[in-house]
């Protein structure tokens, strides 16, 4: 029989007491953290060193209707028309209305978005109907952003870091209130309750429980599956976005080589040689990404190959050594001179678009917790993201959800957790990924999708002596697939970046919201959509 997923068993517990924790040192996590002081401490917890999030890795920019040819209606048509039917009206309608002053907000903080002269340069994107990307350093933008709010954020004596901490569980007091946060400190080894009146998941995405993708390791899915243990409501987590191009090389990471490089003209070409996305889209290498995944996809089966090419070497010379300095330098190590050679690339998983529910604030179904960034879902990408909407994400709805959580008075009463033990997956990381891939991937199935979660909940789980931060991400990775094959079977209709191969067509009957409850038993999600 397969264990409960909590076995409890007594061990020491070091307690320690803030008013606001933040777990997650990308965007959203610091730009919410500036907006909560002056009300009280808060402590900012990162998993690795704080310079890891998927935040950091961003290359590509972040969209605002800035320029002079632009217009917020614009900005707010291209993100709904990405999101196919599914966008949250209202914040889209935020997302693009307080943008602009958001950008303004971190250049004020000293973001050196790349300007020629004194004027900003704007680059495109797939699926812009203008240039409407600011970048830094050519294609270090997510960089430049947190490094941004970093150094604001290290300049505020109410904010604290903690490295190294790995998010255990959510911890509730006996009104059902989110309490405080089990977490490992990696530093002692030991198990810590941070107790505080409100915590706020900004644990970013979900990546890596797939066996392609263009995340960092951190990105295990954390904040998503501990909120689900703990009862927070889960949306649209079938939609995960498939970046076309990150670059195959055999055992090396696969590296994402930016849409901003077809922004400037790049071609996508098959083993033929053949410009190929001609015949997928009218708008070609810059058609909406899930096309551009799926043409790829399609052409590889095809011609039976592992890979198609991005070519770049038709750019003026020096132009991208100078743009994307980044991308330019990271293929070099691998022997690949892009001004005189073709990138080998394939599709990666790249972005989450569901997540832990939320309203506009960031607030949870969960008293007293709140979520934002890529780890929430308030609606605001739909079924898919607009590229470049994720920056604006972190920044616009991290400021929202630090200023609706300030708000919050001390709670009534104090928790008492115990520790706990749970019961982990005995599946190989490998062969999760991998399941995950070929079941839950970028053309998925009825029968490879029921197949994904019956193998996930037939997984044995037992209790570890002393389980280290690698079991805990496996036990979040493990939750993380099954939520995302039962959405997606559930699902039975194509849409965005959900493609299934019996549902080929657009349903009117699920233009709605997919809902996950936990159903307490196991990993039985209950699913309805709204
Ligand atoms: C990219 O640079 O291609 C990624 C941008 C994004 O995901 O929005």
């Amino acid at each position: 029989m397969i264990p409960l997923y909590h076995e409890v068993i007594t061990l020491p517990l070091t307690r320690l007491s803030t008013d606001f924790i933040v777990v997650g040192a990308g965007v959203s996590g610091l730009r919410a953290a500036i907006e909560l002081v002056s009300h009280g401490r808060v402590l900012v917890i990162a998993k690795d060193s704080l310079r890891e999030s998927s935040s950091e890795y961003a290359q590509g920019g972040i969209a605002a209707a800035l320029s002079d040819d632009d217009e917020i209606e614009l900005h707010e048509q291209d993100t709904l028309v990405a999101g196919d039917g599914l966008c949250n009206l209202e914040a889209v309608r935020t997302l693009v209305e307080e943008g602009p002053a958001a950008i303004e907000q971190l250049i004020e903080w000293g973001a050196a978005f790349d300007r020629q002269g004194s004027k900003l340069l704007f680059a495109r994107e797939g699926a812009h109907s203008r240039n409407r990307v600011l970048h830094a350093g050519g294609d270090s933008t997510g960089h430049e952003i947190v490094r941004t709010l970093r150094h604001q954020a290290g300049q505020r004596p109410d904010i604290t870091f903690q490295s190294f901490t790995s998010l255990i569980d959510l911890v509730q007091n006996g009104s059902n209130e989110v309490a405080g946060v089990l977490a490992l400190d990696e530093h002692s080894g030991s198990t810590v309750f941070f107790e505080a009146r409100g915590v706020l998941l900004a644990t970013g995405g979900l990546g890596r429980v797939f066996e392609n993708t263009t995340n960092p390791d951190v990105a295990t899915g954390d904040g998503l599956a501990c909120a689900w243990r703990a009862g927070a409501e889960i949306a649209d987590i079938e939609f995960v976005q498939f970046h076309p191009t990150a670059l195959y090389v055999p055992g090396a990471p696969r590296f994402l080589l930016s849409e901003a490089l077809r922004g400037e003209g790049a071609y996508l070409r098959n083993a033929s040689g053949e410009r190929f996305m001609e015949r997928y889209h009218p708008l070609k290498e810059l058609a909406p990404r899930d096309v551009v995944a799926r043409a790829i996809t399609a052409e590889m089966q095809r011609l039976g190959t592992r890979h198609v090419f991005l070519d770049v070497t038709h750019f003026a010379p020096g132009f991208v050594q100078k743009r994307f300095p980044r991308i330019y330098e990271t293929c070099l190590r691998y022997g690949i001179d892009l001004s005189s050679m073709q990138a080998p690339v394939s599709p990666a998983a790249h972005y989450a678009m569901g997540g832990i529910r939320t309203d506009l604030f960031g607030r949870t179904n969960l008293a007293r917790l709140y979520a934002a960034g890529e780890a929430a879902c308030t609606g605001v990408h739909g079924a898919n993201r607009l590229a470049s909407n994720s920056l604006l994400e972190g920044v616009v709805f991290g400021a929202r959800a630090g200023s609706a959580m300030a708000e919050l008075s001390p709670a009534n009463s104090t928790a008492e957790p115990t520790q706990t033990n749970p019961a982990f997956p005995q599946i190989a990381e490998h062969e999760l990924r991998s399941l995950t891939w070929r079941n839950c991937g970028i053309v998925r199935n009825r029968s490879d999708l029921s197949e994904a979660c019956s193998m996930l909940k037939a997984t044995p789980r037992r209790a570890l002596p002393s389980p280290v931060r690698a079991d805990f991400e496996l036990r979040n990775m493990h939750q993380t697939a099954y939520l995302i094959a039962a959405a997606a079977l559930a699902r039975g209709e194509s849409r965005g970046a959900h493609y299934r191969s019996d549902f080929p067509k657009k349903s009117p009957h699920f233009q709605k919201h997919s809902i996950l409850n936990n159903s307490g038993s196991g990993l039985d999600a209950q699913i309805r959509f709204l």
